[in-house]
């Protein structure tokens, strides 16, 4: 592959407030630098059918400040497959996109890895998740909007559990991580998070009851991660229900409210700095590698290592949640 004249940009898997304004970068500093710039909707899904536009500054006008994504996203089943790849490769070809900017989670950049060293070509790919799970990178865009968004939940709830003097169980995102459920728990002062990453210890539920959790406190509050597997916060409330009726016990799932919503100025400004370092990393010739932020400083992670999933909680998080909670 020659030098990279044009740069097709999507967005995929789950949505995340701050991908407009990665879109929004990626294509201003591409138009900057003097390349060429297509948007592709509904992620891969839009690859494979050609849903192609051009794109020029302002197609990006008046976005930074929105939630969801203006290319639209998808989870592909199709691009899983070689015949589904051969036929994106084909309409890259037709388009004349030789590079691409992929703003997406674990399984999109996985996409972007396959694909990239499938057909020779250059992938960026930017870290978009709620869910901060990307090894490589310190945030992830659209992790501090679903967070605020989070708390201002869990402010409100605080409010009804107090008056009423009840235990509540909050589940919040976060597929296999519980980067949103710890944070988001010492962020809002609740009483606990029960997170996968500590699931392998003891029984998390017995150890809040023994600690005595409502020795000083009437209300409570504690934040689940979710999870298929255990059940999430309604298996909680079930088995404290059946084994300690004396308390009374409600149940919130946040669900996709933390998907929505205008993105935070960390965020934007995370998806800025981000997008623009995609295309200095195309003009170094860089590729299969996901631009991420460590210590505020801009890095270059290979795919295969941002994706392994190797991303481990801070424990000493655990600790100061423990310690604040008495
Ligand atoms: O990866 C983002 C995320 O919101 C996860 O936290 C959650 O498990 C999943 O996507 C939900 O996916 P969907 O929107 O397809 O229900």
């Amino acid at each position: 592959m020659g030098t990279v004249k044009c740069i097709g940009i999507l967005t995929s898997g789950g949505d995340a407030p701050g991908m407009n304004a990665a879109i929004r970068a990626v294509t201003r500093s591409a138009i900057y630098n003097g390349f060429q710039v297509k948007g592709i909707y509904r992620g891969y899904e839009g690859l494979i059918t050609g849903e192609i536009e051009d794109f020029k500054t302002q197609n990006v006008s008046n976005i930074i400040q929105q939630g969801g994504t203006i290319l639209k996203t998808a989870r592909s089943k199709e691009f899983k497959t070689p015949e589904g790849r051969q036929k994106a490769f084909e309409n890259m070809q037709k388009e004349g996109i030789d590079a691409l900017v992929v703003i997406g989670g674990d399984g999109s950049l996985t996409g972007a890895r396959i694909f990239g060293e499938e057909f020779n070509i250059p992938c960026i790919g930017l870290p978009g998740t709620i869910d901060n799970d990307l090894y490589g990178t310190d945030s992830t865009i659209g992790y501090d909007t679903a967070m605020n968004t989070i708390i201002e939940c869990v402010d409100k709830i605080r409010d009804t559990a107090t008056s009423h003097d009840r235990l509540f169980f909050v589940e919040v995102m976060g597929r296999d991580a519980g980067f949103l459920a710890l944070n988001s728990a010492i962020a809002s002062g609740a009483e606990a998070a029960i997170i996968p990453e500590d699931r392998t210890d003891a029984d998390q539920l017995e150890e809040f009851i023994n600690r005595g959790f409502r020795k000083t406190k009437k209300s409570s509050i504690v934040i689940v991660a979710e999870s298929p597997k255990d059940g999430g916060a309604m298996h909680y409330a079930e088995r404290v229900k059946n084994e300690y009726p004396q308390y009374d016990v409600r149940v919130t799932i946040l669900g996709h409210i933390q998907r929505g919503g205008r993105p935070t100025a960390h965020d934007r400004i995370l998806a800025s700095r981000l997008g623009c370092a995609a295309i200095e990393a195309i003009m170094e010739g860089q590729r299969n590698i996901m631009v991420g932020i460590q210590n505020n400083t801009i890095v270059y992670v290979p795919f295969i290592k941002a994706i392994k999933n190797d991303k481990t909680i801070d424990r000493s998080l655990i600790r100061v949640l423990d310690e604040l909670s008495i």
